[in-house]
């Protein structure tokens, strides 16, 4: 709209501030070929490749401190050539929106929850299932094994490359203004899920509504009542100051969806094999190092939010068994290709008990 409105005469000053600059930099560029300027050539090359990474989550939250930890590693591997800007808060879309981007290439780079990547890549519903985990160590066994490897394999055929796995621990409900104490308090609640398929129908399940919505709009739905509750992790229920408009937390970890770091398969295509491996092994550097952050953010999260007054409803075992009972429709309708490799995460499970 600006550009259109723009008159002739900005046109010559534009055109003027343009000669102006080049004039500068020739300048600039005939004053420093001394030998420092070589120097610096010699230390650091001009980017061959700007790539963009988009991320939802806050500056200081640890998948996006994964992203610059993962840029910086890059950067210093391939001595500046290949150069990551990451774009946090959301800037870029939202998930739905960020991941169809980089299916086209127009974004390089995402880290999106597994819950909405299912959505693009439906075969990912068999790790997110509910109550399919015991605990993290059990579900990371699952994913640094031959089974992690092979749906990390899946995004393949829809545009995407899947580089490494982060944490984000478990997700629990939370509520405006009833607490969920028992399975039956969930009938008639309006619930906000990712926009996915699958959670909906998990609320529906449990006899409650699923309302699906982008991350960014959850604090406003839960304060004007447009939903009665939501559920994430401790950090998010945290960062996002849910916990404000929402203070009923119940620990009932329905679901452990892990962190997809992705890149778009056209992006991948432009690079040569060593550049390619490059990037996965600092994926991989960057996943050890959220991982560590991860587990410190979310027992300070957790601290916090019961420091604020929040009420947090621990489930009894037996509660919990009812709620896992209730979601077997589910596996029935996203798992029957699959029983197998859920039979091997729940045998997995079982070993450790
Ligand atoms: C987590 C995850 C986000 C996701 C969000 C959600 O916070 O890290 O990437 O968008 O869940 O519930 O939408």
């Amino acid at each position: 709209m600006a550009k259109e409105r723009c008159s002739f005469t900005d046109k010559k000053y534009h055109c003027a501030a343009v000669l102006c600059t080049v004039a500068l930099l020739t300048c600039a560029a005939v004053v420093s070929c001394g030998p420092s300027a070589e120097k610096t050539q010699e230390t650091e090359a001009v980017p061959e490749y700007v790539f963009t990474y988009s991320e939802n989550q806050a500056e200081d939250y640890p998948t996006t401190r994964g992203a610059y930890k993962f840029a910086e590693l890059v950067k210093e591997r391939t001595n500046g050539r290949i150069q990551i800007l990451v774009r946090a808060e959301g800037v870029m879309g939202d998930e739905q929106e960020v991941v169809e981007q980089l299916q086209y290439g127009g974004i390089d780079f995402v880290r999106a929850s597994l819950g909405s990547v299912a959505e693009f890549v439906p075969e990912l519903n068999v790790l997110q299932m509910p109550y399919l985990y015991v605990d993290s160590e059990h579900m990371w066994r699952v994913l640094e094994s031959d089974i992690g490897q092979e749906f990390m394999g899946k995004l393949g055929n829809y545009g995407l490359v899947g580089l490494s796995w982060y944490d984000a621990g478990a997700r629990s409900f939370y509520t405006a203004k009833k607490p969920i104490e028992k399975l039956e308090d969930v009938a008639g609640m309006k619930i906000r899920v990712q926009e996915s398929t699958m959670m909906t129908e998990m609320i529906e399940t449990m006899g409650g509504t699923g309302v699906p919505l982008s991350y960014d709009k959850v604090y406003s739905a839960l304060e004007t009542g447009e939903i009665d509750g939501a559920e994430n992790n401790w950090p998010s229920y945290e960062s996002m100051n849910h916990y404000e408009v929402a203070p009923y937390y119940t620990v009932d970890e329905h679901s452990r969806l892990p962190e997809v770091q992705m890149i778009s398969q056209i992006t991948w295509e432009k690079l040569p094999p060593e550049d390619q491996e490059i990037l996965r092994q600092c994926a991989r550097e960057s996943a050890e190092y959220e991982r560590q952050l991860w587990t410190r953010r979310s027992e300070d999260s957790e601290r916090r939010v019961r420091e604020a007054g929040c009420t947090v409803i621990e489930l009894s075992a037996e509660e919990r068994a009812r709620f896992r009972e209730a979601m077997m429709p589910l596996y029935e309708k996203y798992c029957s290709d699959y029983m197998d490799i859920v039979e091997r995460i729940v045998e997995e499970g079982e070993q450790e008990k």
